[in-house]
């Protein structure tokens, strides 16, 4: 038995340090610096300069900003692009009539004339960063005020991105880092024309639905194909037939050959934004006031849409990326509540404040340094806790409850130009009816007054009066007076009805503008939400992060703290990882296509296989697809620390070969944008052999497996 324990130890003790997950979205400047010796220490097989140089393309060139809010990786020397399902779903959405149902039945371009343009979709190449943290900290000093401190490295920011594109088409912009303690630069080139190559049907691409969303065993298809196309000159161009597809500085090649448990993984992308320094307070307020709230409203939300979306089959794909976007982010919340608690994140948080308080105890230098930061910190979050779900209300509720309410918010100041400032309103006027016509074509006024009605008459009764914006309190409370209201805006608002606002652009009146009823809701929303907040608040919010991120570092220098994330590019190493989510369960790091089969249920429309892939499976006709065991590999999990905006990103091996595109986190780890869970969190891909057997088998679309570089 002793000698079973040895081994055992040995046995432990050779295996590589760790085949646990690893916390850190690095910035991939200081790749080099910071991480490489222990990349290379635990698989890595590629230099420091293979993943990010600005002299010679690197891996970093093959990755971009999709649209802004997901991640998109190059496959091919010819601008294929790969990303997510849900990150095409928009477009895809888009494209989508009940004639030609893209999101029910897939969608293949045969050959180049066939890609769909998507304006207004963009990938955003990075070309450098570079540290300027220095730069920027000689404008502030510690006696400004925390708003003289914004101002000043808003300026400065500017100033630097204006010199690093001087006579260029690049764009840059200065990012703030651990929050206010460093500056980074980021120098991008956008190309504005990006096409939809491909896309499975949602039975594919969206398999296992919401009831599946933010877990795992997992047997989603999560992914869509764009191409980026450029200027004969390969250098940016708006849409034009004469475009052509761009020519990288480097693409992905892709690996058919699988990986096994506790192989080094990596994964590039652009998450956007994590909350890892939260204080426990924070922790706090978002179990008590803020998740239940988010949840609350958007339960109402998901139901007005269902009601319209089951009536109709054209109102089902009029109203479906807004659905799954809404669907998302619900249950997000709802898991990140009850995973703070499992996972006791707010005792966690409060051992490392006391942890720091002692540290700061022990000098009076560190006092004076870091001293205020707690206290700051309670005093604000004691302020904040009984206004918070009012401002959830305004954000989720008015912004984006209705969307006459955001369109006519990001309208009202330009159209009150039309008899301002007539010059620059005839400047804006293409601009705005760009914002028009992208409105109008996904609008609902039926399903927009239902969401008032469903909206503010909770929000009437969950909020203190005093607090709401004065449009619900002229309410008084009454849901006649409410429904009166949304009923008048329905036939009156030029804001929730397309011929009525192209007429007050022909006939721009300040009447009508003035006293349209969504005016006032937008004009009382800007004034609550803006005028509520307090400035000083948020100066003490600001600077106790600041001073507890900066001192938290200081106090533990031997590890390296990792900044939040910020939408920019980041890159996150770790291992294929099975797991063990509760005491006697244990997840396989891989899901098989036979799992697909077994969820199949076809009474629900969320686990629906289609018939194709069906027959696929019988006959055993996988092509190259399947591995050793026969079997095609359809979802795997690494411990690499991603995030909302990661959708899309490359799982990549040790030798920087494509293995899989990145889609989603695991519910048990749904704390982890504000705990790091070291051994449960886990990134969910769809593994590259079931995108490659989809694209060839099911869809029959091989040429593009054709054009990528398979190893
Ligand atoms: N949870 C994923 C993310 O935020 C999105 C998954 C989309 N799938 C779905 N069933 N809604 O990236």
């Amino acid at each position: 038995m002793k000698k079973f324990i040895a081994l055992v130890l040995a046995v432990a003790l050779a295996l590589p340090t760790s085949l646990r997950a690893d916390e850190g979205m690095w910035i991939p400047l200081l790749i080099q610096k910071l991480n490489y010796a222990q990349m290379k220490k635990e698989g890595l097989k590629l230099s420091a300069k293979d993943l990010y140089d600005i002299n010679h393309g690197s891996l970093k060139d093959a990755i971009v900003s999709f649209g802004g809010f997901c991640t998109g990786e190059i496959i091919s020397s010819q601008g294929l692009l790969l990303t997510n399902h849900h990150c095409g779903y928009d477009a895809i959405q888009k494209h989508s009539t009940v004639e030609h149902n893209y999101l029910e039945d897939g969608f293949w371009a045969m050959e180049r004339s066939q890609e769909l343009p998507n304006p207004g979709l963009f990938a955003n190449f990075l070309v450098r960063i570079e540290d300027v943290t220095a730069a920027v900290n000689a404008s502030l000093n510690d006696q400004m005020s925390e708003a003289d401190r914004t101002k000043a490295i808003q300026m400065k920011g500017a100033e630097l991105a204006k010199a690093a594109t001087e006579g260029t088409h690049y764009e840059a912009s200065v990012e703030t880092f651990y929050h206010g303690n460093e500056f980074y630069l980021f120098v991008y080139e956008k190309f504005n024309d990006v096409r939809l190559v491909g896309t499975p049907p949602s039975s594919v691409g969206k398999f296992g639905g919401d009831t599946d969303n933010w877990m795992w065993p997992r047997h989603t298809g999560d992914f869509s194909m764009f191409r980026v196309y450029a200027g004969k000159d390969g250098k940016p161009a708006d849409f034009s037939a004469e475009n052509v597809p761009l020519t990288p500085k480097h693409h992905l090649p892709v690996s058919t050959k699988g990986v096994k448990d506790g192989d080094f993984t990596m994964i590039f992308g652009y998450p956007g934004r994590t909350d890892r320094y939260l204080s426990s307070w924070g922790v706090q307020q978002a179990i008590d006031h803020y998740n239940p709230t988010v949840v609350k409203i958007r339960d109402q939300k998901l139901a007005v849409l269902r009601k319209y979306m089951e009536s109709d089959p054209a109102l089902n794909i009029l109203m479906a990326s807004n659905y799954a976007s809404t669907a998302n982010y619900w249950k997000y919340y709802i898991g990140q509540t009850e995973q703070l608690k499992n996972n006791k994140v707010y005792d966690k948080k409060r051992d490392l404040e006391k942890q720091f308080e002692a540290w700061i105890a022990a000098s009076p230098e560190r006092q004076a340094k870091y001293g205020e930061s707690l206290k700051l910190m309670a005093e604000y979050y004691d302020a904040t806790n009984p206004t918070v779900k009012n401002n959830v209300f305004l954000m989720e509720a008015v912004l984006r409850g209705p969307s006459s309410v955001l369109f006519a918010y990001r309208n009202v100041r330009s159209l009150e130009r039309a008899y301002k400032d007539k010059a620059g309103f005839a400047k804006a006027r293409p601009m705005i009816e760009e914002l028009a016509k992208e409105n109008f074509a996904e609008f609902h006024a039926g399903a927009d007054r239902d969401m008032m009605l469903a909206l503010w008459s909770m929000y009437m009764s969950d909020i203190p009066t005093a607090q709401q914006p004065k449009f619900l309190q002229s309410f008084g409370g009454s849901k006649a007076a409410l429904e009166a209201f949304a009923q008048n805006a329905m036939a009156t608002s030029i804001f929730m009805d397309a011929k009525r606002f192209a007429a007050f652009l022909e006939n721009p009146d300040s009447a009508t503008l003035a006293n349209d009823p969504l005016t006032k809701v937008a004009n009382d929303f800007r004034t609550t939400y803006f005028g509520g907040q307090d400035a000083s608040l948020a100066a003490k919010k600001s600077k106790a992060y600041r001073l507890l991120t900066a001192g938290v570092r200081e106090m533990d220098p031997n590890r390296t703290w990792s900044p939040d994330a910020n939408s920019t590019m980041r890159m996150t190493y770790g291992h294929v990882g099975s797991y063990e989510p509760r005491d006697g369960v244990k997840y396989d790091y891989l899901t098989y296509l036979d799992g697909v089969m077994q969820k199949e249920d076809a009474t629900n429309p969320e686990f629906v296989v289609p018939a194709r892939l069906k027959e696929l499976y019988k006959a055993k006709d996988f092509g190259p697809y399947a591995d050793k065991t026969g079997r095609v590999p359809v979802g795997i999990i690494s411990g690499n620390d991603i995030t909302g905006g990661n959708s899309g990103s490359p799982l990549i091996n040790a030798k920087g070969e494509l293995i899989g595109v990145a889609f989603d986190g695991n519910w048990e780890a749904m704390s982890g944008d504000i705990f790091y869970e070291t051994e449960l969190q886990r990134t969910i891909s769809c593994d590259i052999r079931y995108v490659l057997f989809i694209i060839d088998k099911y869809a029959g679309a091989g040429h593009l497996v054709k054009e990528m570089t398979l190893r």
